[in-house]
């Protein structure tokens, strides 16, 4: 059976993929930012799975206000690099994996999970982004890659408990699956960052720092924080950070299994206007 060997969470800043397009990492306003991934290329290297299932929001650019999924699954064989407006990233192809991606609709949609099927689909930076991070810029990304849209744009957004729940019937579809795949699923966007309005750069390092304590050691009573509490302490796009909740509910701990260890935690602020959170969960065998 497949199973989840580890969960990732990473923030998705466009200016990051933008550094690392235009040769940028060595800068001193970005070199802190990329030490802290070192370590996770490395791990990434060691521990690259089958499959990555990539939780992620779109911003407005394979959906837009015509049409809002709240939970969207890639069941592509590929899916290319937006143009987000400056023209397609140069990174690779992300290949999919149908199989896995139709079992696992099957699977969450029957457990009462309303999944919008998507077999075509660009992808924006906030699944290259973090495929940058962890992979660094390789000629082809390393695994399969099921993209899992989540609607944190236009409100209503889905809440903290919900992705929590989803994380865990996704991590039943997982094991379910009829083959030895090693799958790693990762949360990605926030941490705390506004992008608009008087309050545009607002960072609260605290409650950052609190929000990872609090993934690591209570995410059950992380789930049951309010959308406000995320948008008043740490700004309106924080909201992203609902979707490593999805990732946190896959690992074995709340599904009955030993508490997962910390492989590696970072944090560092600024980039562009907001601040990078990162953490590596391994599910101890
Ligand atoms: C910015 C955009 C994002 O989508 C994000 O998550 C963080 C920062 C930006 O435009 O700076
Ligand atoms: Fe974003």
């Amino acid at each position: 059976m497949a199973r989840i060997g580890a969960s990732v969470y990473t923030s998705h800043v466009p200016a990051i993929g933008a550094a690392i397009d235009l040769g940028k990492t060595a800068e001193p306003y970005w070199q802190p930012l990329f030490e802290g991934f070192e370590f996770s290329k490395q791990w990434m290297k060691e521990h690259t799975p089958d499959v990555i299932f990539l939780v992620y929001n779109d911003h407005a650019t394979a959906f837009s206000l015509d049409m809002i999924p709240t939970f969207a699954i890639g069941t592509a064989a590929s899916f290319t690099p937006a143009d987000e407006g400056w023209g397609p990233r140069p990174v690779p192809q992300v290949v999919g994996h149908p199989e896995l991606a139709s079992h696992i609709a099957q699977s969450v949609i029957q457990d009462d999970f309303d999944l919008t099927i998507v077999n075509k689909m660009d992808v924006d930076h906030g699944l290259t982004v973090p495929l940058n991070l962890m992979c660094g810029t390789p000629a082809a990304w390393p695994c399969a890659v099921i993209p899992f849209a989540v609607n944190v744009v236009q409100y209503p957004v889905p809440s903290g408990r919900r992705c929590f729940n989803l994380g865990k019937a996704v991590r039943k579809a997982v094991e379910s699956y009829d083959a030895p795949l090693n799958v790693q699923i990762w949360g990605t966007g926030g941490m705390s960052h506004q992008l608009q309005g008087p309050r545009a750069g607002l960072i609260n390092k605290e409650w950052d720092q609190r929000f990872l304590d609090r993934l690591i050691a209570d995410p059950d009573g992380l789930a049951a924080m309010p959308h406000i509490d995320y948008v008043r302490e740490a700004g309106s796009e924080c909201i992203e950070l609902v979707m490593w909740l999805i990732a946190r509910g896959a690992m074995a701990d709340v599904n009955g299994g030993p508490k997962p260890s910390v492989a590696h935690r970072f944090y560092h602020v600024p980039a562009s206007n907001t601040a990078v959170g990162h953490l590596i969960l391994e599910n101890r065998q």
